[in-house]
């Protein structure tokens, strides 16, 4: 198993040494390697089992930085990472030279963020290199948000997890990608879509999700899954025709009589989707280590991070 801990020195260390190193973030635990470094890059898809076609977003600390990883950088793009970073968003730009095309997928287009965490902004803070991360997880599977969830799966695989707690919003960020110019979403997340249109004063284009479009393999339809099978509708409807004693629930507030609350996750007992983004995926998690056969799920509602939500339970449930 990794040593998990909260040393900044020692991880940044082992990354200036082309290490992985877990670190955490507000949205979800990355798994981190120097992204200049292609042979420290390509120890993230080894780690993961990823496919080299999915890209990996760059993390640095601060906007100053952004010209060492993308170039004719929109002024709009800009406007929008004054409004929101650090936080749960990820921008698609024109890629910077230096940056390797393994990181890229051999795109030219590079995703830029910087993640709201203490502990992972004062790492960033002291490597001469931005970090290259996609979310800590075997690909495909659901991401984690604690150093135990990443130690569980990659544990065996990387020397050191940065223990920086629950993670605060828990689903992924919302990447903008501004690749054809105009700002269109790849991929819902941390960020509501009613906070971006706000700045930008206008509605955002939302680039079509399906599996056919490998623009953000985010966007495939069978991501974030866990290994159980989850139907999703509603559930006093589905207990009608599965057994309460072998299903999981996981609802949005609600409690059911008929099926042992040990099975049973509410991702927010006072009906709030920002708390629901923050225990989805830990309950999907929870969930598929009960002795059940399925997962029976619900839908959030539409606004706020409940967009983000339920993106990612239909895409558990494909
Ligand atoms: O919140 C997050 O974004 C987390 C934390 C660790 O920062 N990271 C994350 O990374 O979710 P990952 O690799 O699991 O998802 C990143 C998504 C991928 O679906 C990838 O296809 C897309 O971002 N992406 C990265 N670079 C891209 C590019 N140049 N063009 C289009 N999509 C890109
Ligand atoms: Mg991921």
């Amino acid at each position: 198993m990794a040593n998990i801990g909260t040393d900044i020195s020692r991880a940044a260390e082992l990354l200036s040494q082309g290490e992985l190193v877990a670190i955490p973030t507000e949205t979800v635990y990355g798994l981190a390697a120097n992204a200049y470094t292609e042979a420290a890059v390509l120890k993230i898809f080894e780690a993961k089992n990823r496919p080299s076609f999915d890209p990996l977003i760059v993390h640095t600390h601060s906007i100053q930085n952004f010209t060492q990883i993308a170039t004719n950088i929109p002024d709009l793009a800009y406007r929008l990472a004054e409004a929101f970073m650090p936080g749960p968003l990820t921008l698609i730009l024109p890629r910077a030279a230096q940056v390797p095309f393994l990181v890229t997928s051999g795109h030219d287009s590079v995703g830029v963020r910087i993640p709201n965490h203490a502990l992972t902004l004062s790492l960033l803070k002291e490597l001469p290199f931005p970090v290259a991360a996609p979310s800590a997880n075997p690909f495909g599977y659901v991401s984690p948000t604690t150093a135990q969830h990443v130690n569980q799966q990659l544990g065996n695989r990387i020397p050191y997890i940065l223990d920086g707690g629950a993670c605060q919003v828990g689903i992924e960020s919302t990447i903008i990608s501004f690749a054809d110019g105009e700002p269109e979403i790849l991929r819902l997340g941390g960020l509501a879509l009613e906070e971006i249109e706000k700045v930008l004063g206008k509605p955002i284009l939302r680039v079509k999700t399906s599996s056919s479009n490998p623009q953000a393999p985010g966007m495939l339809s069978s991501h974030y899954a866990p290994r159980k099978k989850v139907m999703l509708g509603n559930i006093n409807q589905l207990l009608q025709t599965h057994e309460p004693g072998k299903v999981g629930i996981l609802s949005f507030s609600e409690t059911f009589a008929q099926v042992p609350p040990a099975q049973q996750v509410q991702l927010s007992v006072t009906g709030d989707v920002y708390e629901a983004a923050r225990n989805l995926f830990s309950g999907l998690r929870y969930l598929d280590a009960q002795p059940v056969d399925l997962i029976l799920a619900e839908l959030v509602p539409e606004n706020g991070l409940g967009r983000a939500v339920n993106d990612r339970l239909r895409r558990a449930a494909f």
